[in-house]
């Protein structure tokens, strides 16, 4: 038995080298960390359980049969993070690149059908060339049962994909069905193709950052949701988003012990300006509402005119969707819909209750927004409220002009409360232009147009710039003083805790993509 245990020790120490030590030094120089680091990092000590660690690819073309690295460029298995199954896989770049072969996609699905079986998370940590060149269409083949298994799973356990390398072709295609992606700065890249294609085809000359890096992703494409300086900050963000999901769609969402007291926030009271075109921070009101620094934003650079997020009230995981008045006064606009509508369907997928922060003044008008089609972004944030089933509640801080009013989780799309501030405003549009169109005729006839203009704002402003025409109908279930919002929505969330809703019978709806 001695030396049966020495040649397993002597295949387990070389699966472990992964490419060999001159590779594992080059991912280090670039401040990477390996696959089996980054695991390491992630899940709880001694917790991780290794699966398909000998497994070796078959391709003989290209001389391949005499370059064979246990695992085949990819660590998969399980363990706990803060004491939770979860499964991960991390490639390994020091064999071919984290190429994907078809066992190293075998190994993958593999683990995708048990996180499926079991109702636990799945973690990509992705740092792979692509297609394994020498496999051909194999390698296709075995992105595309990943793909199919992506879908499958979508909606029933969460998927979170880091992105901690360059990942090129195929290997972005995954990441982009996952709820959540993560890139690292500097060091990760996603293309469908790089940059020397980018040159063949469209003459552009791109470097890997501008085309893929984690900023542009970050701001210009909204590919990414989240960006980390480092390969230990991106795993950390991976933990603390998990720390608000539950472990698939039957189960509740996580909630930490909390003991609820008094409640009142007076600093609350201070954060809405006296004009009403001054901008003010909704970051403030969030900060106002939820327990101390539980909020965990996301998709924070792109479309910043929505706030989209998790925090916790009195313990337990919320999804917060706000309009952010410092950006665009707040308004709608394809990007902020597109974010917003992805958020809430997350949300609803995985039990998490929503909290709806407005202050809107509209759809952002004009030409760029129109042909980039407003419509069908904006119907989208339409569709995800409306079909949401999770304990829904508003609360308007200011402004809920408009389409967008209704948008904005209104009673009439299936909230479940309402609530607004003294200083809310609901009504078509605001008074200025609303006097305009309305009086145009009594106000050019008018000796004194301006003055007319201005009697005939108030009248609309004081008929309409406030709550109460809402409340009287019930579309707004009850004013608040801004201190009593917290204290309000404990007690609501904890109400609806409960809250059974279903949809229709169908096979699916149609969002507006
Ligand atoms: C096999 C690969 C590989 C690949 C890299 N390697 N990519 N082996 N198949 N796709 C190997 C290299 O030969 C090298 O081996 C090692 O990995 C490290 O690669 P380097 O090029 O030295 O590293 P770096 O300079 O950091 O560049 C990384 C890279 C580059 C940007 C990923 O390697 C690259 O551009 N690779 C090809 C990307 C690509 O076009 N993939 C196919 C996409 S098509 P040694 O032995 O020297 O260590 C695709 C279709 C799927 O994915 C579509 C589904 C929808």
């Amino acid at each position: 038995m001695e030396k049966q245990k020495k040649e397993l020790q002597q295949k387990l120490d070389a699966a472990k080298l992964g490419g060999g030590q001159d590779r594992i030094d080059k991912q280090h120089a670039k401040g990477k960390l390996t696959a089996r680091e980054r695991i390491h990092f992630l899940l709880d000590e001694g917790s991780f359980e290794e699966i398909g660690i000998l497994v070796t690819h078959r391709t003989t073309d290209f001389g391949m049969q005499r370059q064979k690295f246990y695992g085949d460029g990819v660590v998969t298995g399980y363990g706990n993070v803060e004491g939770r199954l979860v499964y991960v896989f991390a490639q390994d770049f020091t064999v071919f690149g984290g190429s994907l072969s078809e066992t190293h996609a075998e190994k993958i699905c593999r683990l995708m059908d048990m996180a499926m079986k079991t109702g636990a998370p799945l973690i990509g940590l992705n740092d792979s060339g692509g297609a394994r060149i020498q496999e051909g269409v194999r390698s296709l083949g075995g992105y595309a049962d990943i793909f199919y298994r992506n879908v499958r799973a979508s909606g029933v356990i969460p998927q979170i994909s880091a992105i901690m390398g360059p990942c090129a072709g195929g290997a972005v295609y995954s990441p982009a069905i996952t709820d959540f992606t993560i890139m690292v700065e500097n060091s990760s890249y996603m293309f469908v193709t790089g940059p020397n294609v980018v040159k063949t085809v469209t003459n552009e000359e791109v470097s890997s950052e501008e085309l893929g890096g984690a900023s542009t992703h970050s701001t210009k494409s909204g590919v990414t949701h989240l960006t980390a300086s480092n390969d230990i900050d991106c795993i950390n963000q991976v933990k603390q988003l998990l720390s608000y999901m539950p472990q698939n769609c039957e189960c509740k969402t996580p909630s930490l012990p909390f003991t609820i007291s008094e409640e009142i926030r007076e600093e609350l009271d201070g954060i809405i300006p006296d004009s009403a075109n001054k901008p003010y921070d909704m970051k403030a009101v969030i900060n106002g509402i939820i327990d101390v620094d539980s909020f965990y934003e996301v998709h924070k650079d792109f479309a910043d005119n929505i706030i989209v997020g998790f925090a916790r009230l009195a313990g337990r995981s919320i999804g917060i969707v706000a309009n952010q008045p410092m950006s665009l006064a707040g308004c709608l606009d394809v990007n902020s819909s597109k974010k917003a509508a992805r958020f809430t369907r997350f949300c609803d997928c995985f039990n998490i209750p929503l909290l709806v922060l407005v202050d809107v003044p509209g759809f952002l008008p004009g030409t760029d927004q129109e042909w980039n089609g407003i419509i069908t972004n904006g119907a989208k944030l339409l569709y995800a409220l409306s079909e949401a089933t999770v304990p829904r509640i508003s609360v308007i801080t200011r402004k809920a002009y408009g389409g967008a009013y209704d948008v904005m989780n209104s009673k009439h799309i299936g909230a479940d409360l309402n609530y607004a501030w003294p200083s809310a405003e609901i009504a078509v549009m605001g008074a200025k232009g609303a006097s305009e169109i309305i009086f145009r005729k009594e106000i050019k006839e008018a000796k004194d147009p301006a003055a007319k203009l201005l009697e005939k704002e108030k009248e609309y402003a004081d008929l309409f710039a406030n709550p109460y025409s809402a409340a009287e109908r019930g579309f707004v279930d009850e004013v608040i003083e801004p201190k009593f919002t917290r204290r309000k929505l404990i007690k609501a969330f904890g109400m609806l805790e409960n809250k059974v809703d279903t949809l229709p019978r169908k096979k699916h709806g149609n969002i507006p993509l």
